[in-house]
């Protein structure tokens, strides 16, 4: 049974809530004892008889074992007693009682599969990257998130903050469910007109309030991002002729603010000047590019090509990806302020074909650049996936731009700036030819699991190329290169933990080369994922993975074919 159906049947049986215990504070944190797929139970801390977690949040309850702790933030509280407040709890079972207090918001954070150099939260469910903004020397990353659980729950908008896009800090949430329903994504923008109101830089934020219907709703901060006040003529936006109507993305377009929301299988945009009346004006996306599910998390991006002004549309798309789940694709057209119009192209055309890069949109604030992140997961599998105290993360920053394939105008993304800045080259290897093999027998003498590898290669005929990287039980991600075909599939069927859910590595995940003199490519490792860039923004692959040792050993082999192999490097980030 997936959470919400648990949670729908919590609501129907309405079972009253125990208060169990009565605790005194004396740590930072309230820590819930929880077990992965555990009951879901509802969850009240009383303060003299008030909710101190706004609306009540399920949990899944330990039962049978603690699997982890939900920390709650309880520093206000201490010297008080608050009572704890479950419904649904067997009274005589043992573990659900298991409360305890910290001082320390998670414990042993760095587990296994944490990614270290990109973002995850430090405790609890994420999908979308939400409300991603710059100002005054920081990049605002919100999230959905889930504070109180590793599944897609209680979603409020988690927050966190960085000033070079790849270290962040992970703050207290700022967007929690209201009377409205559960927080789902959006955007932010700063408001340095003051068009709204809220005051001259306000970072205003739209997200879509999910409750019986679908609406959309704004709030405000005035701290720098930290905190958010809710508007209160919320919602702003309605449509009551969607089911599914949500993901504003905020943009400006002259005097006037623009926003995209994914409205059905269409694109709807909308225009206001003060962020709080809206007026719509067109649709776009009948008839064109995929449409095998609803559309989610559009964006709308302003770019130069030769001189002339071009307008790409991102959406995202779930199930729709040729490899299975989700995936995004884009438009490449004009925009006049008004209506999105697609240049004719072979559409549907992908940001990239791997298996886990989803919901992706951009960075506002950033006028010369479209700074882009994707949530690094696909629906198929990212309620199953083996981590303990956190589930999922997002994808390195990338910057778009638009190159042309030799045929057609494509969307390029390329690793930002930022990812390089952060990164020290530790070995190097000769040019070589692949001849018989080439191979790097341990990648790291100190190995964490996070590091990249580079190299160039020159195909000499029309050959296959094996890419592999494994551990020492025989884990391996296997990457092969058809130059015949211009094609590059990656099979992770041996990659470690795949059974979680059948549809993980089910089948190879294929994507698309250019065809090109040489080839760059890049491989981010990072524990539970390789982002590969082939090609100076060509292709982008990301996909996830759960070996059960850190990969060590690269090899590289060759079938009727003998390329050059040059610029190989292995690289830290940190
Ligand atoms: C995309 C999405 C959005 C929605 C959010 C809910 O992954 O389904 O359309 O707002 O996730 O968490």
């Amino acid at each position: 049974m997936n959470n919400w159906k648990k949670i729908l049947l919590i609501g129907c049986v309405v079972l009253l809530a125990a208060c169990t215990k009565s605790v005194l504070i004396t740590g930072d944190y309230l820590m819930i004892p929880a077990q992965d797929g555990g009951k879901m139970s509802k969850l009240e801390i009383l303060s003299v008889g008030e909710n101190i977690l706004g609306e009540p949040q399920y949990v899944e309850i330990a039962q049978d074992r603690v699997d982890y702790y939900i920390p709650i933030d309880v520093t206000e509280y201490k010297g008080q007693s608050l009572d704890i407040c479950l419904t649904g709890v067997d009274k005589n079972n043992k573990f659900y009682k298991r409360f305890a207090q910290s001082d320390v918001r998670v414990t042993e954070r760095d587990e296994r599969y944490r990614p270290r150099y990109h973002f995850a939260p430090d405790f609890g469910w994420t999908n979308d990257p939400n409300g991603m903004v710059y100002y005054d020397g920081e990049y605002h990353l919100a999230y959905q998130a889930n504070p109180y659980g590793i599944g897609h729950y209680n979603m409020h908008w988690g927050n966190a903050v960085s000033t070079d896009l790849m270290h962040w800090e992970d703050l207290p949430p700022i967007i929690a469910p209201d009377s409205l329903g559960a927080i789902f994504s959006g955007s932010a923008i700063v408001d340095d007109e003051n068009t709204a109101g809220f005051g001259k830089d306000a970072i205003v934020a739209m997200y879509t309030s999910a409750g019986r219907l679908q609406r959309q709703s704004i709030a405000y901060s005035l701290d720098r991002g930290r905190t958010y006040t809710k508007y209160e003529g919320n919602p702003v936006i309605t449509d009551l002729s969607r089911r599914d109507f949500r993901d504003p993305k905020l943009s400006r377009f002259g005097d006037k603010w623009i926003v995209a929301i994914a409205a059905g299988d269409v694109i709807a945009f909308y225009a206001s000047k003060d962020l709080k009346n809206w007026e719509k004006l067109s649709e776009f996306g009948k008839g064109i590019g995929s449409h095998a599910a609803v559309w989610e998390c559009p964006d709308l991006l302003k770019f130069e090509y030769e001189g002339k002004e071009k307008w790409v549309l991102l959406v995202s798309i779930n199930p729709g990806n040729p490899n299975g789940g989700s995936i995004t694709q884009y438009f490449i057209g004009s925009f006049d302020g008004k209506e999105f119009k697609a240049d004719p192209l072979p559409y549907p055309l992908w940001v990239d074909l791997g298996a886990d890069n989803y919901a992706g949109v951009t960075f506002a604030g950033k006028e010369d650049r479209h700074i882009f992140m994707g949530w690094m997961s696909n629906w198929y599998y990212s309620g199953a996936t083996p981590t303990k105290r956190f589930r999922n993360c997002m994808t390195l920053p990338r910057d778009l731009s638009l190159k042309s394939n030799g045929r057609h105008l494509i969307l390029a993304s390329n690793p930002s700036p930022e990812v390089y800045a952060s990164m020290k080259q530790v070995r190097s290897f000769d040019d070589t030819k692949v001849g018989l093999g080439f191979s790097i027998p341990q990648i790291l003498e100190e190995n964490h699991g996070a590091y990249s590898i580079a190299f160039t290669i020159q195909p000499d005929t029309k050959g296959k190329l094996a890419v592999v990287l494994s551990n020492t039980l025989g884990e391996k991600m296997v990457y092969h290169f058809d130059f015949s075909k211009n094609e590059l599939s990656l099979d992770r069927s041996e990659s470690g933990l795949v059974d979680f859910e059948p549809r993980f590595a089910s089948k190879p995940i294929v994507t698309h080369i250019v065809e090109r003199a040489e080839y760059k490519v890049e491989m981010f490792v990072d524990r539970q994922s390789i982002e590969m860039f082939v090609g100076e923004g060509d292709v982008s692959f990301t996909n996830s993975m759960f070996p059960s040792e850190y990969y060590d050993k690269f090899e590289i082999t060759a079938d009727g074919c003998n390329p050059i192999l040059s610029e190989i490097t292995i690289n830290e980030i940190n």
